[in-house]
């Protein structure tokens, strides 16, 4: 099974959960929604969401744009499905799609969106390119994505016990930048903040109901011992960081 294949399986086992544990991520859609609208967009855009998610942006962004052409696409069957089931206004057309090859012709979109889906993918450079592609000139990329800094607790409890820990390793905001293609002028924004848990084992399950507990590529997971070891050195309420770029990326008009 490929990478992409694991993605889109684990967020497909989680689209009956996932909205229930994602107040972190409905905050930064809304955040992110809002930035997308004030940078400005032409009269009934031509629309591509990439990572739908069960729709948390896309209702927003619908909410709130009249008109236009919607791409609405997602890299896992089941999420986009809940997406669609969410969504009563009839604009979308919902594709099953992978961001990182989006199927759309050269110069054909005024917006590229997509919140908390580029931390997955596999070539993030290679990809903001095939997205920035797709955009007319003057055309609007605009993504969030956790940065360095988000889940550092989590890091760190690995790091007290030695033992190797699955996260990616997240872009600060020069590294992100530079993943850019040229052509085009870049407004980048970075917020913190933090989500509480019950504990090590509750923020565990939240990642599960999320579908994000795939771990970097490369990863060997812990075994049941270590990991019940590291859950035992936070059995008391724990809080993870959410350091969260949002990154606009504007296309040189022609
Ligand atoms: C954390 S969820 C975010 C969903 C939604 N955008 C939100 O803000 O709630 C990440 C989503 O990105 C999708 N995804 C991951 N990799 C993708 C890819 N290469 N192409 C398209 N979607 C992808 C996952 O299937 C999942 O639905």
């Amino acid at each position: 099974m490929t990478r992409s294949e694991r993605v889109a399986r684990a967020f497909s086992a989680a689209a009956g959960t996932y909205e229930a544990a994602a107040q972190a991520q409905d905050r930064v859609a809304a955040r992110l929604a809002r930035l997308v609208l004030d940078g400005g967009l032409p009269a009934a855009p031509r629309v591509l969401e990439i990572g739908c998610g069960t729709g948390l942006l896309t209702r927003r962004l619908l909410a709130s744009i009249a008109g236009g052409d919607w791409l609405v696409t997602d890299i896992a069957p089941a999420m986009l499905e809940a997406a669609r089931a969410a969504v009563s206004d009839p604009r979308p057309v919902w594709r099953v799609m992978d961001g990182e090859r989006p199927c759309c012709a050269p110069g054909s979109r005024d917006l590229a969106v997509s919140s908390l889906a580029a931390q997955w993918f596999e070539d993030l450079p290679r990809a903001l390119a095939a997205q920035a592609a797709c955009l007319a000139p003057g055309g609007l990329l605009a993504l969030s994505l956790p940065g360095a800094g988000s889940f550092e607790e989590w890091r760190r409890a690995h790091a007290a016990l030695s033992l190797p820990c699955g996260l990616p390793d997240f872009p600060g905001g020069a590294a992100l930048a530079a993943c850019f293609p040229q052509g085009g002028a870049l407004f980048l924004a970075t917020e913190s903040f933090t989500v509480s848990h019950a504990d090590g084992r509750a923020f565990v399950r939240s990642l599960k109901a999320l579908g994000a507990s795939l771990p970097r590529p490369g990863h060997t997971p812990l075994s049941p011992a270590r990991f019940r070891g590291l859950l035992a050195t936070l059995s008391g309420p724990f809080a993870v960081t959410y350091a969260i770029h949002y990154a606009l990326w504007r296309k040189e008009a022609a």
